[in-house]
């Protein structure tokens, strides 16, 4: 029996980065992805020819829909799963009025485990088959996320999220049970091909020096955990900062002290970072994860983008529940045009997709299982339907070119389009 299985549809991915290589966009209409038995991308291109290289394939044909490589979300808060447009001022009040209240609700085992499927769910039918991921303060509830994302193949990186101090005591850990619910967690993802661990300090007033010092050393004995935390996100945030490491010459500065700052590193937000943290990002080989609705929700300003692009630092794209407005990556990927418009840079399909895809998933280090078409990936992959909604039919329809119509789908689709999405070339949300 010939196991291998050929998606037909309408292709669109990356080749490579387009912020540096302008034919890096490519899109195959009448396209085929054939799926071997172990789930792995065997081979993509025009359909007849795949069809006549795999004539015994089991054949799914998603007639006009678009098939889009799994979308990677860098930056999501489990515990903020029911803050979502929460109403409030910008980060810190935001915090203590709606934040802390709805994470305290996550040491309830049960409420937290019925969450953890949905929230599971809810990426998935988004179209993201990858996510980063600040966990619970709690160890039951983390424990909870990683079943449920391994028994839906979500590919998780989450940790627990440490603080211990500024913040109702409910939330805050003594350091013996900071160190020892991430040790366990880690425990956890060893062996597990689709789950990492991502030591996860809050930000440098939820953590005392000692609980710094802490995950510094953790990531020193953990050579394949990532480090995630926030970065210079909001005005009163950064000023908090300053004030309470005078001896930093900066925020960045204060993680770099612990030892924070390195090649595995992932910073949510950077708006507002200066030239010479940026600089030391890029030489450290950090990430940072530029989360548009977010920012504009809070109010806390417009991400710059070029500011990162033309060091080379990886940006990769992040929806931030509860202070992002949404679960689709996708729409974020709208929105991040348009804050790169407030700034006069006019990204092109290519570049958003990019972003959403292979651009997270070289930001994460995982660009050899996902992000692209490449054989020998894993199929993580959503149908994108094309069809249901008459209007879209009709505007796509006016369009010249395939890489307009992207450009299209990337503005008008969202969540509602998303038809299907597949694992490791299964199927896991079907609509
Ligand atoms: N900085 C510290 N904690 C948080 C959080 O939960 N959300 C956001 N957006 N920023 C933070
Ligand atoms: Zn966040």
């Amino acid at each position: 029996m010939n196991a291998t299985t050929l998606h037909t549809g309408t292709l669109a991915h990356l080749r490579g980065d387009p912020f540096a290589q302008p034919d890096a966009l490519e899109i195959i209409p009448d396209g085929a992805l054939a799926v071997d038995a172990q789930g792995r991308i065997a081979a993509y291109g025009p359909g007849p020819e795949l069809l006549a290289r795999f004539p015994e394939a089991r054949r799914i044909d998603h007639g006009p829909d678009w098939l889009i490589p799994g979308l990677v979300d860098g930056h999501i808060h489990f515990p903020q799963f029911y803050a979502t447009a929460a109403p409030g001022g910008q980060l810190l009040d935001w915090l203590e009025r709606s934040v802390f209240p709805a994470e305290a609700a996550f040491q309830d085992a049960d409420f937290a485990t019925a969450t953890a499927g949905r929230f599971v769910a809810k990426l998935l039918a988004s179209g993201t088959t990858t996510a980063l991921v600040f966990g619970s303060q709690y160890y039951p509830a983390n424990a909870a996320l990683f079943a449920a994302a391994k028994r839906s193949g979500l590919r998780l990186i989450a940790g627990m999220t440490l603080m211990d101090r500024n913040g109702p005591s409910v939330l805050l850990q003594t350091l013996d049970q900071a160190l020892d619910g991430t040790v366990r967690l880690m425990a956890l993802c060893e062996g597990e091909p689709r789950l990492h661990y991502a030591i996860t300090p809050r930000w440098p007033m939820a953590c005392t020096e000692t609980l710094l010092g802490i995950c510094g050393e953790l990531l020193r004995d953990h050579p394949t955990a990532y480090l995630q935390t926030h970065i210079n996100e909001n005005p009163g945030e950064i000023a908090a900062v300053a004030a309470g490491f005078p001896e930093s010459r900066d925020y960045l500065d204060v993680y770099d002290r612990y030892g924070l700052v390195g090649p595995s590193t992932v910073l949510a937000h950077s708006l507002h970072s200066t030239a010479r943290e940026l600089d030391r990002m890029a030489g450290a080989g950090c990430a940072v994860c530029h989360c548009p609705t977010s920012n504009l929700y809070l109010g806390s300003g417009l991400f710059p983008l070029t500011r990162h692009v033309e060091r080379g630092i990886p940006v990769i794209m992040g929806t931030d529940i509860g202070a992002g407005t949404g679960f689709s990556l996708w729409r974020e990927l709208a929105e991040a045009y348009k804050v790169q418009q407030l700034q006069g840079l006019g990204l092109d399909a290519a570049r958003l997709l990019y972003l959403g895809t292979l651009g997270g998933a070289k930001a994460l280090r995982l660009d050899h299982a996902t992000g692209n078409f490449a054989p020998g990936k894993d199929a993580d992959f959503f149908a994108l339907a094309v069809g249901g909604d008459a209007y879209l039919a009709a505007r796509l329809a006016r369009c010249g070119s395939w890489e307009e119509r992207l450009f299209c789908l990337l503005h008008l689709a969202g969540p509602a389009q998303v038809r299907a999405t597949y694992v490791q070339g299964r199927i896991v949300t079907i609509f």
